[in-house]
């Protein structure tokens, strides 16, 4: 065993077992992040804070939640919401939580589109980001499903029922996935241990991929310029902090951070408290009827651009699939699309801020339409918006990109 020495304090009595002095100049004291950026950098440490206030929210609802079909319902709506001492304070910081998040993802991704932070050694950050999306839109539909409500039986029997379109393996996956012929209480209990166990703790390993993909590009800037970060961390060291361009990670940036975080914090306990509707469907609020189709089953407003996509091709239910499958993978290949070498904010790139206002307008329009019945003009508006967002990210794009290339080259 290695020689240690009687240690003076307990910072020093953990660094002589654990070396934790050099761990914390690693990840917090000489991690450096750049001095321009703005409180949109701070999504990121928000959506750490929303997805901690979930695992918080979710554990004491486990206390009380039945993953039964004949109980379920009931465990949620009077277990939780009526008989137990601020269940109702926990199921409504869970939901608003839930929903929340997603503006957030949102946010972080569109600013991270505007700032160009996915290229030039950042792939892996959006990569990674990019999985996470996708995994907590798995924990959403899971969720979802738990209090056992009309929405929730008829979401999951329209999704799991996707499937479905696979060639050749599609009816078998079908039945594989619910456990039985229809959504019934193996579809319920599988899918809780999804949102419970499974998927939370790979996205809390996604999360650290996430966080150790951002160490060697480091974090972009509001200029999008290129930083020796050696140098100025250099000048910072030297206590030339006004004229170096970064600040550590800790104490400068986090503090920051928090700053944001605890504003953030007041609006989402007042949404909670007074606010809290927009998060649950009044639909779910039915138990659960096989027997009984609602008249428009739609999912929650996060999912709702994705949804009229799959519905955009109202002449054909196999090209719907296929668009809706091509959506939720095609921001991935983002850094590929844009043909730019450029990291520049878009305010400085004319044609990719038309570009990106237009993404963000056509991804409005679909959610909206997301949400009516596909009938009449809708499905042909929705059909017409679904073709501009391809057009947008697999034709526009590359060829506006390729061109601002020529034009810097
Ligand atoms: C949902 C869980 C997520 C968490 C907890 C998270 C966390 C973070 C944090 C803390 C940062 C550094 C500070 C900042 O720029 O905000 C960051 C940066 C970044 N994230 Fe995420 N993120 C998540 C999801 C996503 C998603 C869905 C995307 C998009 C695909 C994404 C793409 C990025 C990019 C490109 C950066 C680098 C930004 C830059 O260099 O300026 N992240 N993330």
């Amino acid at each position: 065993m290695a020689q240690i020495e009687k240690a003076n304090g307990i910072v020093d009595w953990l660094d002589k077992r654990l070396a934790i002095k050099p761990l914390m100049k690693v990840l917090m004291t000489e991690y450096w992040i750049p001095k321009n950026i703005n409180f949109l950098w701070a999504m990121g440490i928000v959506l750490v804070v929303l997805f901690t206030l979930l695992v918080i929210s979710g554990l004491f609802l486990l206390m009380y939640y039945k993953p039964d079909t004949k109980l379920a319902f009931d465990s949620v709506n009077y277990t939780i919401m009526q008989e137990v001492k601020y269940g109702w304070l926990w199921r409504h910081l869970h939901a608003v939580s839930a929903s929340v998040c997603f503006l957030i993802i949102y946010i972080h991704m569109f600013v991270a589109i505007y700032y160009g932070s996915y290229k030039r050694g950042r792939e892996m950050i959006w990569i990674t980001g990019m999985v996470l999306f996708g995994l907590f839109s798995a924990e959403a539909f899971s969720g979802y499903m738990l209090p056992w409500g009309q929405m929730s039986y008829w979401a999951a029997a329209v999704i799991t029922n996707l499937f479905g379109g696979i060639p050749v393996i599609g009816p078998d996956l079908v039945v594989w996935i619910r456990g039985n012929f229809i959504v019934a209480d193996a579809t319920l209990t599988r899918f809780f241990m999804l949102h419970v166990v499974l998927l939370p703790v790979v996205i809390m390993i996604v999360i650290a991929i996430h966080f150790y993909a951002l160490r060697i590009p480091h974090v972009n800037n509001a200029y999008g310029e290129e930083i020796d970060f050696e140098k100025e961390a250099e000048k910072f060291k030297a206590g030339n902090k006004k004229e170096s361009k970064v600040i550590p990670f800790w104490p400068m940036f986090l503090s920051k951070d928090f700053f944001v975080a605890s504003f953030f914090l007041a609006i989402l306990f007042y949404l909670t408290c007074y606010h809290y509707s927009f998060a649950l469907d009044p639909i779910n609020f039915d138990p659960a009827d096989h027997l009984k189709t609602p008249p428009h089953i739609y999912p929650e407003w996060y999912f709702l651009w994705s949804y009229e996509i799959l519905r955009g091709f109202f002449f054909s239910a196999d090209l719907g699939l296929i668009a809706f499958g091509i959506a939720n993978v095609i921001f991935m290949l983002l850094p590929w699309l844009d043909r730019s070498n450029v990291v520049a904010p878009a305010h400085k790139r004319p044609a990719f801020m038309v570009w990106f206002w237009l993404l963000v307008i056509d991804m409005i329009i679909l959610t909206i339409y997301g949400k009516l019945p596909p009938t009449g003009i809708n499905a042909y508006i929705g059909f017409a918006v679904t073709i501009a967002f391809f057009a947008l990210l697999f034709v526009v794009l590359p060829i506006i990109t390729k061109l601002e290339n020529k034009k810097n080259s």
